[in-house]
């Protein structure tokens, strides 16, 4: 694990944009994982900079969200499709129908699942995901006790994931229940892992997941298996990590 303590979420936006840049230097049809939530919000921007100035071009990546609600039209406003498209495939100007975000709005679930699952195996995996982190240490929608070898497929939330999301949706809709998300497995075989974390909120989730066991009460914390995950985070979010001196000092010390 390789952790990059910033000073605030714009350190961490231009940060975690170099990485991506880097890592698809080179490659005519990019495959991006795209993750929801306020976290990747200064990311995105950043590389619509970037991209704009002609450092990158989205134009051929191909792109994967993490998840979705289940039951939501995907024309529904708060859908993650939707949100997708908003925030991430016309600022970096993605083609939208080689954007892919899992379907909950299937009549087969299931089904629906294992083809967006056919669809990641056929582009050739996903070259750089990128990732955010809830407050109980999810990852995508994969909640505390997601196994670690699962698929793309329907999960419960839990209250307090409904409770977080809870602030998008107004007073006569309700979170949705039910969603479903890349699994485990599936974001373990993306060729680089990429997460962002900012604020006092997150520091708990980031320390059981740099530091502490691996768990599956952590789903996070299965990063430390990762070849090549990159830790992106500000002070706040980096507030509860007894090495955080030793991660500054490998950042000020690199080799060559
Ligand atoms: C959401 C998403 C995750 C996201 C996380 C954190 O529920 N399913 O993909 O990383 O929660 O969201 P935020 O970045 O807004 O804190």
């Amino acid at each position: 694990m390789e952790v990059v303590i910033c000073s605030d979420g714009d350190e961490v936006g231009a940060v975690a944009a170099d990485r991506v840049i880097a890592q698809l230097a080179g490659k005519h049809t990019p495959v991006l994982g795209l993750a929801t939530g306020s976290s990747p919000l200064n990311l995105y921007a950043e590389l619509e900079r970037r991209s704009a100035a002609g450092d990158v071009d989205f134009a051929h990546a191909l792109g994967f969200a993490l998840d979705e609600y289940v039951g939501l039209d995907p024309q529904h406003p708060l859908s993650y499709r939707q949100t997708i498209d908003r925030t991430v495939v016309k600022p970096l100007g993605m083609n939208p129908e080689r954007v892919r975000v899992p379907n909950g709005f299937a009549a087969d679930l299931e089904a629906a699942a294992d083809e967006f699952e056919e669809a990641i195996r056929e582009a050739g995996g996903i070259d750089v995901q990128i990732l955010g982190i809830g407050s109980n240490g999810h990852i995508g929608f994969n909640e505390p006790t997601s196994s670690f070898t699962s698929r793309t497929r329907i999960k419960t939330l839990t209250q307090q994931t409904r409770k977080d999301n809870a602030r998008f949706f107004s007073d006569d809709e309700t979170v949705p229940t039910h969603c479903v998300s890349q699994g485990l497995g599936t974001i373990m075989d993306a060729h680089n892992l990429l997460m962002v974390a900012s604020g006092e909120k997150k520091a708990d989730a980031v320390a059981a997941m740099i530091e502490g066991p691996v768990s599956a009460m952590c789903p996070a914390s299965i990063l430390q298996f990762h070849r090549r995950a990159f830790i992106i985070i500000d002070e706040a979010a980096a507030a509860k990590l007894t090495y955080a001196d030793y991660f500054r000092h490998v950042a000020a010390n690199q080799p060559g």
